[in-house]
């Protein structure tokens, strides 16, 4: 397997706020890697840097090239990378099928004119979206919402789909839907770098697994090894996790 992403030595900084150090995290190709870390890890902070929204120190290689300070958010789009923020940044007043239009703007501005077949293949993905098409955003359920922010990215067809803490607020059954979604995805080819909270869900699905405190990676494994070792099962996977469980089942779906 080829090694699609691979990060070595990032030093990220909020002003004077050091907020990730001396980081080395690799995802190979066809791999879901989940980044779990409790809130303030620094785990947005990474994925911003990754996208090209923040700067950083040290060595980020994508597809085999190095990705430079100069390489900007819309150059990382055309080379396949893509990012569902946790606010998840839909236009709430345009509709369902407008939302998910725009997420294939890049590829049109390169000369694609696939959007058609992309736009049948995400509502093939989620029917509801095919059925609220004409709906605006705004009207959608939390759960319908991280569906429209997943399939905006995926018209963009890229290679290294990162997503950024998928299941916040949102209610199991719908968790579970969406990250059996992300195992498809997997089985088509696409990369995925999945930040949460819920490193039990995470797991679950994961090939790879690192987990971020205060800024440094403090374990990382197989997720099979992550998800039985004492300290994560402590940390994440005990009382805790059960705790995110019950805020889950409160917020609607
Ligand atoms: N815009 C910002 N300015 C200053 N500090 C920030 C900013 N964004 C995040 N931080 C700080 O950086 C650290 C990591 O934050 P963040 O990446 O959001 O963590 P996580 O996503 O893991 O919860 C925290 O200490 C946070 O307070
Ligand atoms: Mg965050």
């Amino acid at each position: 397997m080829s090694r699609l992403l691979d990060v070595r030595n990032l030093s990220i900084n909020h002003g004077k706020v050091e907020a990730v150090r001396n980081l080395d995290l690799h995802l190979d190709e066809g791999q879901i890697v989940s980044l779990i870390g409790p809130n303030g890890a620094g785990k947005t902070t990474l994925m911003a840097a990754l996208i090209g929204l923040l700067p950083s120190t040290g060595e980020v290689s994508y597809a085999g090239q190095p990705l430079q300070a100069h390489h900007g958010v819309a150059q990382r789009i055309d080379k396949g990378m893509a990012l569902v923020p946790e606010s998840r940044e839909l236009f709430g007043l345009m509709s369902v099928e407008d939302n998910l239009r725009l997420g294939a703007f890049s590829r049109h501005r390169q000369g694609h004119r696939d959007h058609q077949q992309t736009l049948d293949e995400v509502f093939a993905l989620f029917p509801r979206m095919r059925e609220r098409r004409e709906q605006a955003a705004c009207t959608l359920s939390g759960g319908e919402r991280q569906m429209l922010a997943i399939g905006r990215a995926l018209m963009a067809k890229p290679r290294l789909l990162m997503l950024d803490e998928p299941s916040l607020g949102l209610a199991p059954r719908v968790i579970g839907e969406i990250f059996d979604i992300f195992k498809t995805l997997r089985e088509r080819g696409v990369s995925i770098l999945l930040v949460e909270q819920n490193a039990r869900a995470a797991l679950k699905i994961s090939d790879y697994g690192y987990v971020l405190e205060v800024g440094d990676i403090v374990l990382h494994g197989d997720a099979t090894d992550l998800a039985q070792n004492p300290r994560v099962v402590e940390s994440y996977l005990g009382r805790k996790s059960s705790s995110t469980a019950t805020e889950a089942a409160r917020a609607t779906g």
